[in-house]
């Protein structure tokens, strides 16, 4: 959602602010905004609409350090100039980025208007570049520390005050925010994607955590002012892996990463000699794992449907009950939290409001939670503690799909563990470790065969509904492959299980809504088949997404993925019904990398 970039340094600010900004984009955003100091002189910039609009409306010379920069993802306010970060103080000195929700911003802003501050937008931002400047503290990270001790609420943010370039101040408060350390020069970002052109060594914020940067290092302090120690990491990507390079979309190169991806989930983690895999970042010793009678998956969206597979491998495999649920729902409704349950939070950015939420409801009742996550020293992630990481390298299309895939693999390695230590045997175990060690290439097979799935989106591109079905973890692929659609493609899908079918969906079928039925082979091979016959009864296009062979049912289209372990029929199932939604998506125009209304990582409730 909204991104922040910073910059000081020796360098005219606005180049590196405009690169970082749209190295933000794919998070989602309707406004931006810029602000770099000049001669003791706040120069700032900012518009509703897209970093290219903001760009048009520069200066020529709108050169200064340091410099602060805002992509503004509308909570408080509409999108508009007025509402758009930065926000300035009453002399125009100070200026604020911020991502998060002040929830006392009405009476902060109360309590200024008192005193005779004119506000001039919207937001609840606003607030805290007039909060600052009315603080008598005579150093700028001062100030800011005892605005913040004034505010409730979440906040990532920077402060530059053109009157004292010298410094800006982050803050970091359930909304991330990295220092980039250069040669004499510092950056300061929401996502390390906005500063892994400049340097790959960062430094993490965390919560409650203050930073005065300066060109040449930083110090960070809690909100009373006492010293914290960082150690500097190294980020492990380079800025190709945030670059299309010769792909015309993220989410095509990102499908086309997933062997190495799935490579990189399974490094380390396989375990030949006893029939078993590893998870070391899980911290659970083998007692404690047997100790475990439930197992329970918390997500949103993607994050969630996968953890429907992982929930059904766990059950498959372990012999365990295991439940996936969405996070938004779980959260609200005061759930039961037991000792004996496993609680694991799926998400990829680590970022998502809803899931984060759930974790510390989860936390705060007792409960053992782990996460499963890909953006390392994320919010979930740190919130957890401990947990697997996918290590799928960075997704920037907005839907997920490399993610989406590492997190069915995840769990996959999981539910091996899991039921190792229970019923499930030597043999079995060595026949899923070979399972899983195969599906890189796999899926590569699948990748390569794009030219007919683009063919399959044919099929679909002239159409106002489709429908995908299945059964047991056929039903959650289904469920992916109606939201990947309908997501990138705008085209209305729906996934039901096919059981359901004729307990009510049978009454859409017609001969314009083709249905997309997932069929691994499993047991309930003859039953999809049987499905596939009540569609066409009625009259209904079939696409098939099953194995190679003959399909004992007539279908309009069909298409084969290799025979794997059959447990893991649905990570194959699902690869190309990710190519699916992207070729009906580039027959129609969308914009795949960045659909309407939909942001990367949800940082708001
Ligand atoms: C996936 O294509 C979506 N854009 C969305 O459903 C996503 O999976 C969800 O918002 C959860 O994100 P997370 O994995 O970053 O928590």
């Amino acid at each position: 959602m909204c991104g922040i970039v910073g910059y000081i340094g020796k360098r005219d600010a606005a180049p590196i602010l405009m690169e970082g900004l749209r190295r933000l984009e794919y998070r989602g955003y309707d406004s931006a905004g810029i602000a770099v100091a000049h001669m003791g002189e706040l120069r700032l910039a900012k518009c509703k609409g897209r970093v290219r609009e903001l760009e048009k409306r520069l200066p020529s010379r709108f050169k200064g350090a340091p410099g602060i920069a805002h992509t503004r993802w509308a909570t408080h306010g509409e999108p508009s100039d007025k509402n758009a970060h930065p926000h300035c103080d009453a002399t125009n000195r100070i200026a604020v980025i911020h991502n998060g929700i002040i929830e006392n911003a009405a009476a902060l802003r109360a309590r200024l208007e008192s005193a005779g501050v004119a506000f001039r937008s919207e937001t609840d931002s606003e607030v805290l570049a007039h909060l600052i400047a009315a603080m008598p503290e005579h150093s700028l990270d001062a100030a800011v520390r005892a605005a913040l001790r004034l505010v409730t609420g979440t906040y990532g943010l920077a402060v530059l005050d053109a009157a004292r370039p010298e410094a800006i101040v982050a803050a970091r408060n359930g909304s991330p925010v990295v220092l980039g350390i250069g040669e004499r020069e510092m950056f300061v970002a929401s996502d390390p994607a906005a500063l892994v052109r400049h340097t790959r060594s960062v430094v993490y914020l965390d919560d409650g955590e203050v930073a005065l940067v300066r060109a040449d290092g930083f110090e960070t302090a809690t909100l009373d002012g006492g010293p914290t120690a960082k150690t500097p990491s190294t980020i492990n990507f380079t800025s190709e892996a945030f670059d299309k390079g010769e792909y015309a979309h993220f989410m095509r190169k990102e499908i086309a990463e997933q062997p190495e991806a799935v490579g990189r989930t399974l490094s380390g983690r396989l375990e030949p000699r006893f029939q078993t895999t590893h998870l070391g970042g899980i911290e659970l010793a083998a007692h404690e794992l047997l100790d475990i009678r439930r197992v329970k998956i918390l997500g949103c969206g993607s994050a969630y449907i996968a953890g429907c597979i992982g929930a059904h491998l766990i059950e498959q495999l372990a012999r365990l009950p295991a439940h996936a649920e969405p996070a938004s729902e779980f959260r609200y409704r005061n759930p039961v939290i037991e000792r004996d349950t496993l609680y694991l939070a799926v998400s990829q950015s680590g970022e998502t409001f809803d899931t984060l939420a759930a974790v510390q409801e989860v936390k705060r009742k007792g409960g053992r939670v782990l996460g499963i996550v890909n953006v390392v020293g994320s919010t979930i992630a740190r919130e957890c503690g401990r947990g697997i990481y996918l290590h799928a390298g960075p997704e920037i299309a907005v839907v997920s799909t490399k993610t989406f895939t590492c997190t069915a693999v995840a769990l996959a390695l999981l539910a091996i563990q899991l039921g190792r230590i229970r019923d499930l045997s030597t043999a079995d175990g060595g026949r899923l470790l070979a399972g899983l060690a195969a599906l890189p290439e796999q899926i590569d097979g699948i990748v390569a065969r794009e030219p007919e799935i683009a063919r399959l989106a044919e099929q679909l591109v002239a159409c106002e509904h489709a429908y995908f079905v299945g059964r047991s973890a056929g039903y959650a692929v289904a469920m992916e492959g109606a939201l990947k659609l309908k997501e990138v493609s705008y085209l209305h899908a729906e996934a039901y299980s096919a059981a359901e079918l004729k307990h009510g969906p049978l009454a859409l079928i017609s001969p314009e809504t083709p249905t997309v039925v997932v069929i691994p082979r499993d047991d309930l091979y003859q039953k999809n088949i049987s499905t596939i016959a009540e569609i066409r009864a009625r009259r209904g296009p079939v696409v098939a997404v099953t194995h190679a062979g003959e399909m004992p049912a007539p279908v309009d289209a069909m298409f084969d993925v290799p025979a794997s372990e059959p447990e893991f029929d649905p990570i194959l199932l699902n690869i190309p019904l990710q190519l699916l939604a992207y070729h009906v998506a580039l027959k129609k125009g969308c914009d795949i990398d960045k659909p309407r209304n939909l942001a990367k990582s949800v940082t708001v409730e």
